[in-house]
C-alpha cells in the first residue's frame, strides 16, 4: 500500500503536471546541462536501451531518444498519470517512435532483471519513497556492469533560482504554521548523501561530481515569477497562505532579491547539481 504522505506528494505532482507541460520549452532549455551531465556520466550512445526514472514532462527521455537513434530505445517511467500524458503527447507531436511509456514508481519497476543498458533519473531521486529500494530496483533492471546515474540539486545557497523566491516568501510567512512535509528538492544536496544510498543499494564504482552551470533563458523577471509560482507545488501552497493584499509587496521584494540575475531581457542564475552514479555488480 502507498503511504499517505507519498500519495499526497503524487497528488501534488499530478496538479503540477499541467504547469510542467505549459513551461516545457523553458524547462528543457534551463535544465539541459543536467541532461548533458547524465548522458556523459552514463556514456549513453547510439543503439542503447535506456530507462528514464521519473521522466516528468519528458526530459531526459526526449533528448536521449535522439542520442540513441532509431536502433536504440528509451523507456520513460513516472508514477503520475498527468506527467506521462504530457510526455507522451509531446513525443507524438514530434513524431518520436523510439520511446515506450510506463506509469510506475521507481520503487516498483515492472521490468525484467537485466533489461536495460543504462538507467537515469533527472531531478527525480529526491522524491523516491524509499531511495535505497528504488536504487536497488534501478540496478536490478540494468545489465551487469550497467550504470545508473541520477542528477539532483546541490545546496539551496548555491541555487538562487529557488532560494531568491522561497527565502523572501518564507520571511512573509514567519509566524504562520509551516507545512510538516520536508522540502524534498534539496533532499540530496549534501555531498555524499545520495552516493551513500547507492552504496547501501550495493552499487559498485560509485562516483559523485558537482556540476556547476547557469540556468539561463531569454525571459523577464515577470515570466520567471509566473513560472516559479505556478510550477512548484510548495510555492503554490505558500502563495495561497499569503493575503492577496500582500502579494504585490512580496513580488516586489522577490524582484529586488533577483535583480542581479536579470539583464537585457535575459535570466541567468548560477546553479549547482550533483551527478551521482554507480554500476551493477557482476554475479
Ligand atoms: C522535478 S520532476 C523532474 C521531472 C523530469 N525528470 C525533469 O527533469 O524535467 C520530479 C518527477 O519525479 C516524479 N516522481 C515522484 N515520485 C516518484 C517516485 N516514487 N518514483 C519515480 N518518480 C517519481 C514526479 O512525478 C515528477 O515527474
Amino acid at each position: 500500500m502507498i503511504p499517505e504522505n507519498q500519495n499526497k506528494a503524487l497528488r501534488g505532482w499530478q496538479t503540477s503536471a499541467r504547469y510542467w507541460d505549459k513551461y516545457r520549452g523553458l524547462i528543457t532549455e534551463m535544465f539541459a546541462p543536467l541532461t548533458t551531465g547524465l548522458v556523459e556520466q552514463a556514456q549513453i550512445g547510439i543503439g542503447q536501451n535506456v530507462l528514464d526514472i521519473g521522466g516528468g514532462s519528458g526530459e531526459p527521455s526526449l533528448t536521449i531518444s535522439r542520442i540513441v537513434g532509431p536502433t536504440g530505445s528509451v523507456t520513460y517511467t513516472d508514477p503520475v498519470a498527468g506527467m506521462l500524458e504530457s510526455a507522451h503527447a509531446e513525443a507524438a507531436r514530434r513524431g518520436v517512435t523510439n520511446i515506450h511509456f510506463r506509469q510506475c514508481s521507481a520503487n516498483d519497476l515492472p521490468f525484467d532483471t537485466c533489461t536495460f543498458d543504462v538507467a537515469v533519473g533527472r531531478l527525480s531521486a529526491m522524491f523516491f519513497a524509499d531511495s535505497v529500494a528504488a536504487v536497488r530496483e534501478g540496478l536490478r533492471v540494468v545489465l551487469e556492469d550497467g550504470p545508473v546515474a541520477f542528477a539532483v540539486w546541490g545546496p539551496s545557497e548555491a541555487n538562487p533560482f529557488f532560494s531568491t523566491v522561497t527565502d523572501v516568501i518564507d520571511r512573509f510567512l514567519e509566524g504562520y504554521p509551516q507545512n510538516s512535509d520536508p522540502p524534498d528538492t534539496f533532499r540530496f544536496a549534501v555531498p555524499g548523501e545520495l552516493a551513500g544510498i547507492l552504496e547501501q543499494a550495493d552499487a559498485k564504482n560509485v562516483t559523485e561530481r558537482q556540476l556547476n552551470f547557469r540556468i539561463e533563458a531569454a525571459i523577464s523577471f515577470e515570466q520567471f515569477w509566473q513560472l516559479r509560482t505556478e510550477v512548484s507545488e510548495t510555492l503554490r501552497e505558500k502563495m495561497a497562505r499569503l493575503a492577496s493584499a500582500q502579494l504585490p509587496t512580496v513580488k516586489q521584494a522577490v524582484a529586488e532579491a533577483a535583480r542581479e540575475y536579470f539583464a537585457s531581457g535575459t535570466m541567468s542564475f548560477p546553479a549547482a547539481a550533483l551527478i551521482v552514479s554507480g554500476k551493477k555488480p557482476g554475479t
